[in-house]
């Protein structure tokens, strides 16, 4: 028995901004954005859509692909940093009722960055514990609602995006999830937040609600420890399965900066070309980025059935994760 990612849906705002673009807003420019991230645009979502909207669209891509309906889901779960209504309802619920899948259970997890490699090892506990049979993973994000568009040391590094993927279980094995880690290090909680109105004080004296959200970040913390973290989990996956390096057709990191993964890769020894990036087109969709990768690798037809890969994610928590799968 295994858990199959069975298809990828995704949905990518067609507004693209560009480096110059915001070099006209903060003092940047394209040649600083991309010699430190490798990014060199991002897309932005209009006005009036929610994240639900984003991953409803992804969501109903991936179902049609896989040739599944809606009701034949078991539950959905979103990752997502930027829910459509923070605390509750679950923007999962939302995109339940969006695609008219009523009746399935619909959760949302918060792991940062790490959302999608988080979900996909919690959606398969699920499908084989329960021995369920089909399952939405999605990761979402609007960023560009968080974003402080006058800090250029981190409005340059974000985007907007949705990827859904249609697992399954199934009878065969040697498929699908095969290995996974999950970590966190709530210690450096403080290096990636989105600061809101003050939550340690009663209501008599909460006098800042209505303060909207803004991401904050120690971006050099963020740094060493998104590189630590790749490094680390590429040691711990080929140290705890048979698998060698030579056995991975691909490594797909999160999208967040190009010179963090090339940093890692050399750390590792491991050439650069081992790892798929499309941060230049995307720049950081958190939750979305890795299934926003394997859906262009799988367009661009250099992922292919019986292709080991392995995902890494870091992000904010702070959290990582790695997950091993055989397409
Ligand atoms: O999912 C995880 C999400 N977070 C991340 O991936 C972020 C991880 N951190 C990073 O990627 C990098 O730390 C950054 C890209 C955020 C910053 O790059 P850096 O090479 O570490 O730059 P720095 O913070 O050391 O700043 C160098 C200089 C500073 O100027 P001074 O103080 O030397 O005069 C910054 O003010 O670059 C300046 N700077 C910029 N200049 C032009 C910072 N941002 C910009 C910018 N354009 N956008």
């Amino acid at each position: 028995m295994s858990v199959l990612i069975r298809s990828i849906g995704v949905h990518v705002p067609q507004r693209r901004m560009t480096n110059d673009e915001l070099g006209a807003m903060v003092d940047t420019n394209d040649a600083w954005i991309r010699e430190h991230t490798g990014i060199g645009a991002r897309h932005i979502a209009a006005d009036g859509m929610l994240t639900s909207d984003l991953a409803a669209d992804a969501a109903k891509k991936a179902l049609q692909k896989a040739g599944i309906s809606p009701k034949e889901l078991d539950f959905i779960l979103v990752a997502t940093a930027t829910p459509d209504y923070f605390g509750f309802p679950s923007t999962a619920c939302i995109v339940q009722d969006k695609i008219g899948a009523h009746g399935c259970a619909a959760f949302d997890i918060a792991a940062g960055c790490t959302g999608f490699i988080y979900g996909l090892d919690i959606a398969s506990g699920m499908l084989e514990a329960r021995k369920g049979r089909h399952a939405l993973v999605i990761g979402a994000e609007i960023l560009s609602r968080v974003t402080d568009w006058s800090d250029r040391s981190t409005c340059v590094l974000f985007g907007d995006g949705a990827g859904a993927v249609v697992l399954s279980r199934i009878e065969e094995s040697g498929r699908g999830v095969l290995k996974t880690i999950l970590g966190a290090d709530g210690g450096g909680a403080k290096d990636l937040v989105l600061i809101q109105p003050e939550r340690s004080r009663t209501f008599e004296v909460a006098s800042v609600t209505g303060k909207s959200l803004t991401l904050s970040m120690n971006g050099r913390n963020v740094y060493t420890f998104a590189v630590k973290s790749i490094t680390v989990l590429v040691e711990r996956i080929l140290h705890s399965t048979m698998y060698h390096l030579e056995d991975f057709a691909w490594i797909v990191p999160h999208q967040a900066n190009a010179r963090i993964v090339q940093a890692a890769a050399k750390r590792l020894g491991i050439p650069e070309a081992r790892f798929y990036m499309n941060m230049e087109e995307y720049a950081n969709t958190s939750a979305a980025s890795i299934p926003l990768a394997l859906a262009e690798m799988e367009d661009k037809g250099i992922l292919k059935r019986g292709d080991l890969i392995m995902m890494l994610g870091f992000g904010a928590g702070l959290t990582y994760g790695a997950s091993v799968v055989r397409w």
